[in-house]
């Protein structure tokens, strides 16, 4: 595609929210991003979090972090180029340790990765053993490594519901947590909130979680629902299973990136409400002119924001930021990672 051809495919999507200028730039940066893509033999994956103009003009497969880790297990290019944070990236790495895994962001981090290390993991297993340890893919690659499996917001039940043990534990999303005891009908602890069981033979609970929360989902509130459901009355309102349970409950449907963006797509209603981050509404209504989404979301990822058109170019040119991810933690990360491939 040339600069020109560029610019059309991404006015036809953009337009409607985009001045013109800021199109015509990005389309520039879109067009020398795919031609050194094709020369370095490169693939770039978008998670849904991109913003609008990257999501419609650079990346090869979009979609949430289950599909991308599959794509990244799929693919036969030299380079990976992850536009998402860096658990994803790392991810992609464990997967593929002879391909180049890039991160177009020095630190692009997640307020969950952050909430956990390996060493707190290993001292759950040690206060509950034998308990199997489920671990959400937004973790870096040393707590994966302590894991039995991982699993992400779109196969959390089922990969909790694969257990046949009286227990798991479930790291590091408290609301998450939440949300899969509710769906699986199971019960809950905190152990950093609830004092230890006398007898660990006896657990009277069934997961075992742990408090790290989504800063972005966090923010979502029932009120913020009610409001918008007496200014809306026929919205229909979506949540990230990384919002609260109360707010999870209180909305239409929760599901992983992707499954939102299919709901939306296959359900007819006035109006669209995402409980999650900004730039998914933008890169919906771009695909979807028809469908009306509202907005009620000050707080953009600051994680993902990190990743732009700009970094983007530059990590091309530059090969930067390559994510290594230490062979021997790499290799006990493989297994937990790949387990979570299977559950679909
Ligand atoms: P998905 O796996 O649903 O794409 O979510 C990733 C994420 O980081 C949500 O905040
Ligand atoms: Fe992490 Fe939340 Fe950002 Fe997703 S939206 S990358 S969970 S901080």
């Amino acid at each position: 595609m040339t600069v020109q051809e560029t610019y059309e495919v991404m006015k036809q999507k953009l337009s409607n929210f985009l001045p013109d200028f800021e199109i015509k730039y990005k389309a520039e940066l879109a067009y020398q991003i795919n031609q050194l893509k094709k020369e370095k033999n490169a693939i770039i994956l978008g998670h849904n979090y991109m913003e609008p103009a990257l999501f419609h003009s650079i990346p090869d497969i979009v979609g949430d972090s289950l599909e991308l880790a599959r794509k990244a297990a799929e693919t036969d290019k030299d380079i990976i180029v992850f536009c998402g944070v860096r658990f994803m990236a790392e991810t992609a790495k464990i997967l593929n340790p002879t391909k180049t895994v890039l991160l177009p962001a020095a630190k692009a981090g997640c307020s969950l990765a952050e909430s956990i290390t390996a060493e707190d993991v290993r001292k759950l297993k040690k206060k509950y053993p034998g308990v199997p340890v489920v671990t959400y893919v937004n973790t870096y690659a040393d707590v994966k490594a302590e894991s039995d499996i991982c699993c992400t917001s779109g196969n959390a039940a089922k990969v909790v519901e694969s257990f046949n043990t009286d227990a798991v534990i479930f790291l590091p999303d408290e609301y998450l947590a939440k949300n899969v005891a509710h769906e699986t009908g199971k019960r809950i602890i905190f152990p950093t909130r609830t004092p230890r069981s006398k007898n660990q033979q006896e657990l009277d609970y069934e997961i075992i979680g742990w408090t790290g929360r989504c800063e972005v989902h966090e923010k979502f509130t029932v009120e913020d629902i009610e409001n918008v459901r007496s200014q809306f009355p026929k919205v229909v309102i979506l949540a990230h299973p990384e919002c609260s349970p109360e707010v999870v409950q209180a909305s239409d449907f929760s599901g992983s990136t992707s499954a939102m963006i299919k709901y939306v797509e296959q359900i007819s209603a006035p109006q669209y409400l995402l409980l999650t981050e900004c730039s998914m509404g933008d890169n919906i209504a771009a695909a979807n002119p028809g469908k009306e989404m509202l907005r009620m979301c000050s707080v953009r990822c600051p994680h993902m924001n990190e990743i732009t058109l700009e970094e983007t170019l530059q990590s091309l040119q530059k090969i930067r930021y390559v994510i290594e991810v230490p062979e021997e933690i790499r290799q006990r990360a493989l297994a937990p990672v790949q387990k979570m491939l299977t559950i679909g």
